[in-house]
């Protein structure tokens, strides 16, 4: 089977394309990734002997026409992933996000090839604190930032070509992953990374926002889950019941480098931030007999607090800039 993952020198799509080295042999990868400042060649570095990396954006149509036809299957990660950033510039994710994602389907409606669109669970917007509900895939979307709208009309897209042009498509929704390869603008990251430099964490508001962590080796066994077993035309929701508030997040965090419960700043709020998120994967784990392995978040946590520890010269030279861009919005 050749498949190309788009977006596979990122966060997910790297774990993903390592898990995929590692546990399909039969399969042959072709990583097609822009190298945005998101992407690092470095997080394909120990499977670069197994993988074909083509540096591209998903909107160049001549390009994207050219892999497409010559895979079976499309995993499409490649996204403008960071809310904070589509508060300060929403046009490149209006490109990536929504061109890349018609220019992709575009091409795999043409070659006839299967595709399976990543996206999230902020398509959803959000839920009130201490509602027993949860999204699942009747949920009406209701997205609230510039990241979230534009995730929301790439899988009304995919739902469009689907159903007019009989497109081999499956969609999945998956709620907030952390694990190794994740870039130091994002929550968990940031946190252990200002920690490991003896600065105090950041909290966003009063930290009492929700979100459902799952391990990113969760998310991507759910992936190939669906690849392997799903229904076309299906969305499924992943996620592994992790509802934590950021609070939480950042007071386990202090006892696992031995700092006080309160060792940490209150910094300004993200403007139209959504307060809880929540999935319910029966589907998932009803159709498809998925389930998580790494179901522990304090465990979870503590090895990607170690990974971050021994990969230094990962992220550290993103460090300094991520920081002094917070630094502008007082966060
Ligand atoms: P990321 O920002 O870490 O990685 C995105 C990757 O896409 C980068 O390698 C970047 O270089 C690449 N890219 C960006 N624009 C591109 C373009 N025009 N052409 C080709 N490549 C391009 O993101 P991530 O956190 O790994 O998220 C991956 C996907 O998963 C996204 O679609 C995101 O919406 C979705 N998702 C993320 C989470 C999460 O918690 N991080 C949860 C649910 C869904
Ligand atoms: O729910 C899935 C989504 O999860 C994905 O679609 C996005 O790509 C991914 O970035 C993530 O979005 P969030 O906005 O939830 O993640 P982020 O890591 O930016 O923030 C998590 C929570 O932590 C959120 O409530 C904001 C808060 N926060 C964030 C940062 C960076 C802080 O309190 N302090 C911080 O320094």
């Amino acid at each position: 089977m050749r498949v190309l993952i788009t977006g596979g020198a990122g966060f997910i799509g790297a774990n993903f394309t390592h898990q995929t080295v590692r546990e399909r042999p039969d399969v042959r990868v072709t990583v097609l990734d822009a190298l945005t400042y998101a992407g690092d060649v470095k997080s394909l570095v120990p499977v670069a002997d197994h993988v074909t990396l083509v540096r591209g954006s998903i909107a160049d149509e001549p390009l994207v026409d050219r892999l497409v036809g010559e895979s079976d299957v499309v995993v499409h990660f490649a996204a403008e992933s960071h809310n904070d950033n589509s508060l300060n510039d929403p046009s490149p994710f209006v490109q990536t996000n929504l061109v890349g994602t018609f220019t992709l389907l575009e091409a795999v409606r043409k070659h006839g090839v299967r595709f399976h669109h990543i996206s999230t669970d902020e398509v959803y917007g959000d839920l009130e604190l201490n509602d027993p509900a949860k999204f699942t895939p009747e949920t009406p979307y209701n997205p609230s930032s510039p990241y979230s709208s534009t995730k929301a009309g790439s899988d009304l897209l995919v739902r469009a070509w689907v159903r007019s042009f009989g497109v081999q498509a499956t969609i999945s929704n998956c709620s907030n992953n952390y694990g190794p390869y994740q870039h130091v603008e994002k929550f968990i990251p940031r946190q252990i990374t200002n920690l490991i430099d003896g600065v105090r964490p950041k909290l966003y508001g009063a930290g009492l926002n929700v979100r459902d962590w799952i391990h990113v080796e969760d998310h991507n066994t759910a992936v190939w889950a669906i690849i392997d077993k799903g229904r076309i035309g299906e969305t499924y929701l992943i996620g592994a019941d992790g509802e934590k508030n950021n609070l939480e997040v950042v007071q386990t965090l202090l006892e696992v480098f031995g700092r006080d419960a309160d060792d940490f700043d209150h910094v300004a709020d993200r403007p139209g931030h959504d307060m809880r998120y929540a999935i319910d994967a029966s589907r998932l784990r009803d159709e498809l007999g998925w389930e998580p392995r790494f179901t522990d978040f304090r465990s979870g946590l503590e090895a990607t607090v170690d990974w971050y520890r021994e990969h230094e010269s990962w992220w550290r030279p993103r460090k300094a800039a991520v920081e002094a861009k917070y630094a502008k919005t007082g966060q």
